[in-house]
């Protein structure tokens, strides 16, 4: 499933995390690729022990963690904290599957990423270039969305960014392991999920089949779902 979350920040809040994390120092972008994907990646990173990339990843994680689209889409166990990418022109990241276990910084924790997130931090129109480019089982999709948007997609999925031409491309990236690692299943969770919501804004939540229905989606998460 490839979703895009609108308005997962407010653009004030981009606003904010810009100004923090323009004025830092940026390293090569290298430096989380495996030995494959480095070869094919050109970009810059902010390091993540830095001032500005706490104070914005906390940011992040909080408007994420609270976004309920996010988390009935991602029904997620474990974030990893969010990094921060940028792409001036001339740079670009070729086709590439991301790692699929990541170890924390710092921490024993390890994550396997089921799933990829990209937040949005810059205008479509301040750039040219800089597609998000994912292949799905439909073909590949170009993803450039409004800064404060977040696009979800398998983490198993190829995909690239294409060259940058005009102006900068800066981005929060990050990976979850979700609590239902099946993309089939979590899927079919999330359509069940929208469409209770749906139900339950027409009839109410007290009404015989939303009940009935809630409960189903809840017997299914026991089934799926690892805690
Ligand atoms: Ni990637």
């Amino acid at each position: 499933m490839l979703i895009c979350i609108p308005q997962v920040l407010t653009k004030e809040q981009v606003r904010e995390i810009r100004e923090l994390i323009d004025a830092a120092n940026w390293v090569d972008g290298r430096v989380t690729a495996g030995i494959q994907s480095a070869e094919r990646k050109h970009n810059t990173q902010l390091p993540e022990e830095s001032a500005a990339a706490r104070t914005a990843q906390q940011m992040v994680s909080v408007a994420v963690g609270n976004n309920p689209l996010f988390l009935s889409a991602a029904l997620p166990q474990k974030v990893f904290p969010p990094l921060f990418n940028r792409y001036v022109v001339g740079d670009s990241f070729g086709s590439h599957v991301d790692n699929a276990i990541r170890s924390v910084k710092n921490s024993p924790e390890r994550i396997r990423t089921d799933l990829s997130c990209t937040l949005f931090l810059t205008e479509p129109e301040d750039y040219d270039g800089g597609d998000l480019v994912i292949e799905t089982l439909f073909g590949a999709q170009e993803v450039k969305l409004e800064a404060g948007d977040l696009v979800l997609y398998p983490a198993s999925s190829l995909h690239s960014v294409t060259e940058i031409t005009r102006g900068a491309r800066i981005s929060s990236f990050f990976w979850l392991q979700s609590m239902v690692r099946d993309d089939g299943e979590r899927t079919l969770l999330f359509d069940l999920d929208q469409s209770i919501q749906r139900l339950a804004a027409e009839r109410g939540h007290k009404d015989d089949e939303v009940v009935r229905l809630t409960g189903i989606y809840h017997n299914l998460i026991r089934r799926w779902a690892e805690a």
